[in-house]
């Protein structure tokens, strides 16, 4: 039997992690991010399916494809958190556990970084932690989704 999918989906600018100011981000590339993610999802079972963006509808895309297919979405949206109100509408349409994941945190940051439209939709925000976000991001996944179906 194929093993659960969790959709890890990385907004814009991410795939610039490392380069992009790592005094707020960190020095770790988004594949070493996605790597530790992958780690930890296959440690509990899980695969992990990887998709990055700089377009605002190949995001929407994405999460319309894991409708019905995927058991859970960790997102890290990049600005696109702050403004983008047709993702929200896609994520409404998603019915798995969603959870909003930053390497910063964002309410320590411009006020126009305060406002967050996934996070209303998220069972879980996790900010501010870094490179080790992205593991507990996917186990708060994977327990979410354990709880639900035993
Ligand atoms: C970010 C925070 C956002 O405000 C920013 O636009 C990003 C990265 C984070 O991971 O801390 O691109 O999502």
């Amino acid at each position: 039997m194929s093993r659960p999918v969790i959709l890890l989906l990385s907004g814009p600018n991410l795939n610039l992690l490392g380069e992009r100011e790592p005094e707020i981000y960190g020095h770790e590339r988004l594949l070493d991010h996605v790597a530790s993610a992958r780690e930890r999802a296959q440690s509990r079972g899980f695969d992990l399916e990887h998709m990055q963006s700089n377009h605002e509808g190949a995001l929407i895309d994405a999460v319309h494809s894991a409708r019905k297919r995927v058991v859970a979405i960790v997102i890290n949206p990049g600005a696109l958190t702050h403004y983008s109100w047709s993702l929200h509408d896609a994520l409404v349409t998603y019915d798995g556990p969603i959870i909003e994941l930053h390497l910063s945190n964002p309410k320590e940051r411009e006020p126009w970084r305060h406002i967050s439209v996934v996070e209303p939709l998220a069972i879980a925000s996790i900010v501010g932690k870094g490179a080790a976000g992205y593991p507990e991001a996917i186990d708060t996944a994977i327990d979410a989704y354990q709880e639900k179906n035993g």
